[in-house]
């Protein structure tokens, strides 16, 4: 069995493709069908003269998804007018099975809206600009696992129901823990700090949930985590990680999906930037670049959307916003020695409008500083007991980070909205099927 992806390296040969009927052309002597794998799709070209008459007749009214098994020839496609690059292999058929599909597949060649496609997920993942989207983000996962197991980093998965909440009580999805309350993970991070006392570097990577009611082009209320912790770190040192680690999955995800990349529009070069480290932008200089931009924000304010948008195009590659007010930031930061009203925490902001894929930071790691940062954001000591035993049992400078899968996805992919970065996309509005 060969695979679409690999009939450019088998022209001549004889092959049999297996995958499902995506569009027909019926042009009189020949019907033109495209197959689509799990790879990509090819052509088909079924002749009338070499074909059983009997199919033959069928081909031009095949519904659309029917199962297909093809055997014949591999040739090189005469290139359409204009076309540069590689020939297309297409498959010159001998024999054709085919498989049954009800006539009415609700997914058309005209143009559906996003709630229909939504609606649709479990049929729409098959078109070929989604399976594209999903092999990326194969391939993305892939490359941020590989890249931290090679860094020494030890898989430390994260509880998903937990007691308590870590980044913030007003995003929470509760439920009922056998009479008790528990909640959704919001991210694994707490855990993996008690995981750095044992193994030094860990990294959570799961499902994150926020009970978040924004509709926009870059929220789930699921969304995948990877979330790196490590000892001996300090706030810096994060940041000059986090650049290594995006530099070697964008060039992982460039090398092993360029096709796909170039089926969605993009060029495989985009995901490489030159050596100039990644720009280091504080809050302060923020505020002055955002003002320049005609966008006033009062110092100690949060950045908006619009504001972390509008400082995108200042730059051609990732970089960071560093020092935030502490009073916009988790309780668990670490303050800057210097000036404690500011936070050792950054963010990582995708350059060209995107805006922030990675949040990350110092960890506090005084026991009674931290004990008073729980209490002021309201959270419940007691719950709280055995991340204060992190600071009073071995308490080291630590820092992590966590990206956003299908934030990154979007990027990588250049989406309009990050539905399409997972498969099944959980959003306030939607969560089916
Ligand atoms: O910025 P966040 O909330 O930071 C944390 O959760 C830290 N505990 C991370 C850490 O230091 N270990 O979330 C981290 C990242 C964001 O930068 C973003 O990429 C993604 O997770 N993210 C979301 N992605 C999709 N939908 C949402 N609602 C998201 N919220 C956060
Ligand atoms: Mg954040």
């Amino acid at each position: 069995m060969t695979r679409t992806i690999d009939l450019r390296d088998r022209i001549g040969e004889e092959v049999e493709l297996r995958g499902w009927l995506l569009s027909r052309q019926d042009r009189g002597k020949v019907v033109f069908l495209a197959l689509r794998d799990g790879s990509g799709v090819a052509q088909l070209v079924c002749e009338r003269a070499k074909i059983d008459a009997a199919l033959f007749a069928r081909l031009g009214s095949l519904p659309l998804e029917t199962p297909l098994t093809a055997r014949g020839r591999v040739a090189a496609a005469p290139s359409r007018q204009g076309e540069t690059g590689a020939a297309r292999p297409e498959l010159h058929v001998e024999s054709l099975d085919l498989g049954v599909s009800a006539q009415d597949y609700p997914i058309g060649r005209k143009e559906h809206g996003p709630d229909f496609l939504m609606e649709q997920r479990h049929l729409w993942i098959r078109a070929p600009r989604e399976a594209a989207i999903l092999r990326v983000r194969s391939s993305l996962e892939f490359a941020c696992t590989d890249f931290l197991h090679r860094e020494g980093f030890v898989r430390f998965d994260a509880p998903l129901m937990t007691p308590t909440a870590c980044e913030g009580t007003t995003e929470l999805f509760e439920l009922d823990y056998f009479g008790k309350s528990a909640y959704l993970s919001q991210s694994g991070q707490l855990y993996s700090e008690a995981g750095i006392a044992a193994l030094e570097r860990v990294y959570s990577f799961g499902p994150c949930f926020r009970a978040e009611k924004s509709n926009t082009r870059r929220h789930l209320t699921e969304f995948w985590g990877v979330e790196p912790e490590m000892a001996y770190v300090d706030a810096e040192a994060n940041m000059a990680f986090q650049e290594r680690f995006i530099r070697a999955i964008l060039a992982r995800v460039a090398e092993e999906r360029a096709d796909d990349l170039v089926s969605l529009g993009r060029d495989p070069e985009d995901l490489s930037f030159d050596e100039r480290p990644f720009p280091i932008v504080l809050y302060d200089e923020a505020l002055a670049m955002l003002a320049k931009l005609g966008r006033s924000v009062a110092r100690g304010e949060d950045l908006s959307v619009e504001d972390e948008e509008a400082l995108t195009g200042r730059f051609d590659s990732p970089f960071f916003i560093y020092k935030y007010p502490v009073k916009c930031r988790a309780f668990y930061i670490e303050p800057d020695p210097a000036r404690p009203e500011l936070a050792l925490s950054s963010d990582c902001l995708m350059h060209g409008g995107f805006g922030e894929i990675i949040t990350g930071g110092q960890r506090a790691s005084d026991h009674d500083f931290l004990a008073s940062r729980i209490a002021e954001y309201g959270l419940r000591l007691e719950d709280f007991g055995w991340y204060l035993d992190l600071r009073k049992y071995g308490s080291v400078v630590h820092s992590g980070f966590g990206m956003g899968i299908e934030r990154m996805l979007r990027w990588i992919c250049g989406l309009h909205h990050i539905r399409e970065a997972i498969p099944f996309a959980r959003t306030p509005l939607r969560f089916a099927p």
